[in-house]
């Protein structure tokens, strides 16, 4: 579908803003996106080579501003602020830090919430004040219970300064919206993986980032005791409970949901859960994922299993390493995804399910990837 729309993206060389940015650009709407510089790439030349990698090969309708969204007006000089300020429909707001680590908090925080706080003065300067605004689901921390659409701050607490900030910024533009500065929707993905029809993903965070370290592990492994191809057998104990869920969406559902819900007049002051309905249990995804790395002897174990036999050394270096993941593995809230599943109905956008052939088809793809790269 074609909409003309001029569109400001906070940043496309991510994983959601580049896919973002390349249907907007496939609709054919103007794009303009703010970029960091590297060591040796302009933002344009970054931009360019991400929206590549997903598919864009003309550029015509895309504008590249060098930016970054820790800095007051986002780092742009006066004229580009004042070109894009008149030019722009609306701002799709997606850069943040996704670092998960302690001794990164301060700079989550000036990512994530004084980032978000500069964008919100930005949107505020242009005439439609309109804001699309990509949140995460595990804002919801450590609840217990159903987490609502229309709920953000409950009292509960945070795993970690990522879903702290991310929550934080939230509350920021709730507090814009009910003073009418901004008119925002706000977009809550789950986990997200790969193209649901052919696999691929350009980031590799969260779950990816845990199947690359049981994938070096193995590797190593396989390089002491067994050089022969075919499964390896390596003992490890992944502290985890079975039947708790990850919640994964792959990314072509989360970016055709956001902007079909954006479409909707009625979504302007929405939040809307991009979750899986149907999470997927730990014992579906890893034992899947240990076959796909041809691995045998990766268990979910609970803590009373250390209790009887103290952990190994790999099984220590291995959770030290994955501290992170494995606060997931210990159970996540449940998501209740009303709103959005009522405003995608009838649309013919809808989340899959995550069945073997889903899981064979991404992580799959992914472990093709790593064993390339290995060769
Ligand atoms: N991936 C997921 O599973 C997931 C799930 C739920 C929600 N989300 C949310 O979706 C959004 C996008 O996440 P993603 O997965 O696309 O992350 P990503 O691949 O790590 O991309 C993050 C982007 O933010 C940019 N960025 C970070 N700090 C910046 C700054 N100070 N100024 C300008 N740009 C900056 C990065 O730019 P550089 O390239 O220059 O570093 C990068 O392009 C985030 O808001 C995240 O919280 C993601």
């Amino acid at each position: 579908m074609s909409d003309r729309k001029s569109i400001l993206i906070t940043v496309a060389t991510g994983f959601l803003g580049s896919h973002l940015a390349a249907r907007f650009l496939e609709n054919g709407c103007r794009v303009t996106v703010l970029a960091r510089a590297s060591n040796n790439a302009s933002p344009r030349s970054r931009v360019q080579h991400v929206l590549r990698e997903v598919g864009v090969s003309h550029f015509d309708n895309l504008a590249v501003y060098e930016g970054d969204i820790s800095l007051p007006d986002v780092g742009l000089n006066e004229c580009a602020r004042k070109q894009i300020v008149s030019a722009t429909d609306e701002v799709w707001h997606c850069a943040a830090s996704l670092s998960f680590q302690e001794q990164d908090r301060e700079e989550i925080y000036r990512m994530n919430v004084d980032g978000t706080r500069h964008v919100i003065d930005l949107v505020k300067q242009m005439p439609s004040r309109r804001i699309q605004h990509v949140s995460t689901a595990y804002i919801a921390g450590d609840r217990q219970d159903v987490a609502l659409e229309t709920e953000i701050n409950v009292g509960q607490r945070f795993k970690n300064a990522y879903e702290e900030s991310k929550c934080q910024a939230e509350l920021l533009i709730a507090d814009e919206q009910s003073k009418g500065a901004i008119v925002a929707s706000v977009y809550r993905p789950s986990i997200v993986i790969g193209d649901s029809k052919s696999g691929r993903a350009t980031h590799f965070h969260g779950v990816y980032a845990f199947i690359r370290a049981l994938w070096a592990m193995l590797q190593r492994f396989r390089r002491r005791m067994s050089p022969q191809p075919g499964p390896v057998k390596v003992p490890l104990r992944v502290l985890g409970v079975e039947t708790h869920t990850l919640n994964f969406v792959p990314i072509d559902y989360v970016v055709d949901a956001m902007i079909e819900i954006s479409r909707r007049p009625d979504s302007a002051g929405g939040t809307y859960h991009l979750a899986n309905p149907s999470p997927t249990e730990n014992r579906m995804w890893l034992p899947n994922i240990c076959r796909l790395l041809q691995a045998e002897g990766i268990q979910l174990v609970g803590e009373n299993s250390f209790l009887k036999t103290p952990m190994t050394k790999r099984e220590s270096l291995f959770q030290k390493r994955m501290a992170f993941y494995y606060q997931y593995l210990q159970g996540e809230p449940r998501f209740d995804c009303r709103r959005a599943l009522d405003a995608l109905k009838n649309t013919g956008i809808e989340c899959p399910p995550v069945t073997v052939e889903l899981i064979n088809r991404i992580i799959g793809w992914y472990v093709d990837l790593l064993n390339a790269k290995a060769t």
